[in-house]
């Protein structure tokens, strides 16, 4: 045990610790959920809700698994096993493992076809094309996906195979300023075009109707909050391992936050401004690549901003696709006792053995599909509406109940050497807001996904293209 303690990598400065967490966090659910689930509901009036979201249960929840993680010095699994021994607590772990597998086998899919796309910008195939069409005949190739999905695994193992300060840490640090340089860079385009729609884009984001604000609009919210942060799932537990005992878990889960929600906004900065305030109704995946390439190409210096938009989405998913691994590799490394080196090649070999599924999953005439679902949209299902918010709930109550006041306390004082002023408060959210909230959330998405799950990986219909793209005109 001692020697293990001893060999543990680790994140050799706060700014690291920062980088690679936001990096996580930061990702296709800034630049493409946001923006979307915004659009739809309500526009300012959800952001005030999520910002509501993130400020009083996005930063509890954050640090509740930072302080499981660095408390115990563990992967997601172990962390359980040593915080609460011969307890059934554990599997709150292995369900973060199979979430964190689940959600890397269809988010390295998306990935994929980013690749895709930007050799598409690059060769400049976007011009007088019907986007929609070539999207669903792109899908169809099967294979192809496959491959630009296997690359994009890849990718991110040789990134996780260097280590935590090496690789997940070095390359948060150069990544993460540069995706934010490009989305600034990105946004002031989309603003100085044309001053009609960059008004109506700013109002629709910034001008609150509080009329809008229903319960609907609150559980759309808590959900996309929870997905954007990279929450309920051990992501936060494996990095919060990493700290050091002297850096400030408080501070570090409010920067997390912070960065998360600014990256949000800007990508809003970016695309309603571009838009004149409005989005397709129910958008998918589909959306980046029917609409964005279009968006930007009929833009001066369109070809430019294109080939910078694909390399930003590529790059934010990238490091989200890194935390994703991380938590299957220090899971099989430390649990299943194999090199880190190893474990990285397994964890890799297998979700692209059952990625690949995701992929051919979306063929128009895919065997991989069970009750008229497609293999991804089950795991997107699976993952992000059951998984990770009864993961979220556990690790509260976990927090709340069964660490209790007086570890949590000691955790975020650093042993009492810092003040950490909102203690008390953050502490009785994680032991009786959070898990309220986040039950009803589970429900409640639970019924909703039931309601409207026809939407969630079709393509955008065609209409809706056809009147976004009358917008662009
Ligand atoms: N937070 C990531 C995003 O916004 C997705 C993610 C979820 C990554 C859960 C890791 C764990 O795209």
């Amino acid at each position: 045990m001692a020697e293990e303690k001893k060999k543990r990598d680790g994140f050799g400065s706060k700014l690291g610790i920062i980088a690679a967490a936001a990096g996580s966090a930061i990702g296709l659910g800034n630049i493409y959920r946001f923006p979307c689930e915004l659009g739809n509901n309500g526009g300012a009036a959800f952001l005030l809700v999520y910002l509501a979201v993130v400020i009083f249960l996005g930063i509890p929840v954050m640090l509740s698994e930072l302080v499981i993680g660095r408390r115990s010095q563990s992967n997601s699994v172990g962390a359980f096993k040593k915080l609460a021994p011969k307890s059934a607590w554990p599997v709150v772990g292995y369900m973060g493992v199979l979430c964190g597998f689940l959600i890397f086998a269809f988010y390295s899919t998306v990935s994929g076809w980013i690749v895709e796309y930007i050799i598409k910008a690059v060769s400049n195939s976007f011009d007088g094309r019907d986007l929609a069409a070539d999207f669903k005949t792109f899908k169809d190739l099967g294979w192809r996906n496959v491959i630009w999905q296997a690359l994009f695994i890849f990718l991110t193992g040789i990134v996780v195979f260097k280590g935590v300060k090496n690789g997940i840490e070095k390359c948060s640090k150069i990544l993460m300023p540069l995706l934010l340089v490009m989305l600034v860079a990105l946004a002031i385009r989309a603003m100085t075009l044309d001053s009609v729609k960059t008004e109506a884009g700013l109002a629709f984001l910034f001008r609150p109707d509080f009329s809008k604000i229903n319960g609907e609009v609150i559980i759309r919210a808590l959900g996309q909050g929870f997905f954007s942060l990279s929450l309920g799932m051990g992501v936060m537990i494996t990095y919060g391992s990493y700290v050091k005992k002297n850096d400030n878990l408080t501070s570090t889960a409010f920067s997390i936050v912070l960065a998360d929600t600014l990256i949000a906004i800007l990508a809003g900065l970016v695309i309603f401004p571009a838009l004149g305030g409005i989005v397709p109704k129910n958008p998918d995946f589909g959306f980046i690549f029917n609409v964005f390439p279009k968006l930007f190409s009929e833009m001066p210096g369109g070809y430019w901003l294109c080939i910078f938009f694909f390399v930003l989405l590529a790059i934010a998913a990238l490091t989200s696709t890194i935390s994703l691994l991380e938590v299957l590799v220090a899971y099989i490394s430390e649990e299943l006792h194999m090199k880190r080196q190893w474990a990285t090649v397994v964890a890799c070999v297998g979700t692209m053995i059952i990625g690949s599924f995701a992929s051919l999953s979306l063929m128009s005439d895919t065997p991989f599909a069970i009750g008229g679902k497609s293999v991804f949209e089950l795991m997107d299902f699976v993952s992000s509406n059951i998984l990770l918010p009864i993961g979220g709930v556990l690790i509260v109550v976990f927090v709340g109940w069964k660490l209790g006041k007086q570890k949590f306390f000691e955790e975020v004082t650093n042993e009492g050497s810092i003040k950490a002023s909102f203690k008390r408060i953050v502490f009785f959210i994680i032991r009786y807001l959070a898990p309220i909230a986040i039950t009803i959330v589970l429900i409640s998405g639970f019924i909703k996904k039931e309601e409207d799950s026809d939407n969630t990986t079709q393509p955008v219909p065609t209409e809706q293209i056809q009147s976004v793209e009358d917008t662009i005109q």
